[in-house]
């Protein structure tokens, strides 16, 4: 059988770094609220008129570096955030990487989108329609943050990482192993942008029947943090049954960088020292479905992952979504 494997990772940032006193001047609240409540320090904001297509193309040329080429049979993109409602931008992707031609969709699963797109990717090659898929998270999240919503605009941040995931054999490191995915769409309204889509008008287009703020994202962050805490924990459970490792045989526990008290009680639960997550959301906040790409390449750049280190993905996002895998760290080429 055919498996997924890891060959190239990349990511990018755009350059407008915010602070927490940076917030402080704008909105009610305060470093030391932002930092205890969830352990963020900066993110990164595109300047204006930057889309996500071109956060995700620079990070996908890095990967594809990374991986020591220049081609990719398919490009896949996970965003919550597109250029537009209409057409996917990952065609615009794959035009800008010069991989124009190549199958490219987008795929919607918010904070647990890029383990849905790896999914989706990992078919392709399992299936032989693919030998070589660059696989994209991509968010400008700043985009539809309400910005005088000062419970959201305070986490979330944009970016993308990627990865190329190239044929090769289920035992060799790097290769995926069982994807555990999973939904829940009547928590639908717990993470949403309620207007702008076939149920409700944009509030512009029909002011009587959308409220200005329903074009903006919102999230009902108590409820969400006690569903992700579950769902993640119960994935990478499940994910490790598949592989046959105990928890204590995890080395790194990638969990989607939503808030630091969320991974620790993901930690927590799963019996992993925390010593062994990840952590990358205090630099970057959380990046949605660009979250776990973006710390998996941060921890291969700086050698906090190191290879044949045995790794857990897990994320939970709007939808609800959730999902988790493992592997085993590969040899890559930074980039
Ligand atoms: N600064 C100061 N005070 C604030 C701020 C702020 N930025 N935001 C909220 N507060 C206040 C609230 O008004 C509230 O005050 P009150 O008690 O007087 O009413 C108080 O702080 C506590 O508010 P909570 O919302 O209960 O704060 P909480 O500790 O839950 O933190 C947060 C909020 C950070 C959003 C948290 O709930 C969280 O991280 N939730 C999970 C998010 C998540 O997992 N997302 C993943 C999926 S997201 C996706 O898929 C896109």
């Amino acid at each position: 059988m055919r498996a997924a494997v890891i060959g190239g990772i990349g990511s990018w940032l755009p350059p407008g770094l915010v602070s927490n006193d940076d917030l402080a001047d704008r909105m009610d609240t305060s470093d030391a609220w932002i930092r205890t409540r969830t352990g963020i320090r900066t993110r990164y904001f595109v300047p204006p008129g930057m889309p996500t297509s071109r956060l995700a193309a620079e990070a996908g040329a890095r990967a594809l570096e990374s991986a020591g080429t220049a081609d990719a049979d398919a490009v896949v993109l996970a965003t919550t955030t597109p250029d537009r409602p209409c057409p996917a931008s990952a065609p615009e992707v794959a035009r800008r990487l010069g991989l124009t031609g190549v199958p490219a969709f987008d795929v919607s699963a918010v904070c647990t989108g890029f383990l849905y797109a790896l999914t989706a990717a990992a078919g392709m090659i399992a299936s032989g329609a693919a030998e070589q898929v660059l696989v994209i998270g991509a968010e400008a999240f700043s985009t539809i943050v309400d910005p005088h919503d000062r419970s959201s605009a305070v986490v979330f941040g944009d970016g993308a990482g990627a990865v190329v995931l190239r044929a090769g054999d289920p035992g060799e490191p790097g290769a995926l192993g069982r994807i555990v995915l999973g939904s829940d769409g009547s928590l639908a309204d717990l993470i949403t942008v309620r207007a702008g889509g076939s149920e409700r008008p944009h509030p512009e287009a029909d002011p009587g029947r959308s409220d200005p703020a329903d074009r903006y994202f919102s999230m009902r962050g108590r409820e969400v943090f006690q569903h992700a805490v579950t769902r993640m924990s119960q994935s990478a459970r499940e994910a490790l049954a598949h592989t046959g490792w105990r928890p204590g045989d995890v080395d790194r526990l990638v969990g989607h960088q939503a808030n630091l008290r969320i991974l620790h009680a993901v930690a927590e639960q799963l019996d992993i020292p925390v010593e062994r997550l990840v952590v990358h959301l205090d630099r970057v906040g959380n990046t949605a479905a660009a979250s776990i790409p973006l710390a998996l390449a941060h921890a291969h750049a700086t050698g906090d992952l190191v290879p044949g280190a045995r790794v857990v993905l897990a994320a939970f996002g709007g939808g609800a979504t959730w999902g988790a895998t493992a592997l085993t760290w590969p040899s890559l080429k930074a980039a």
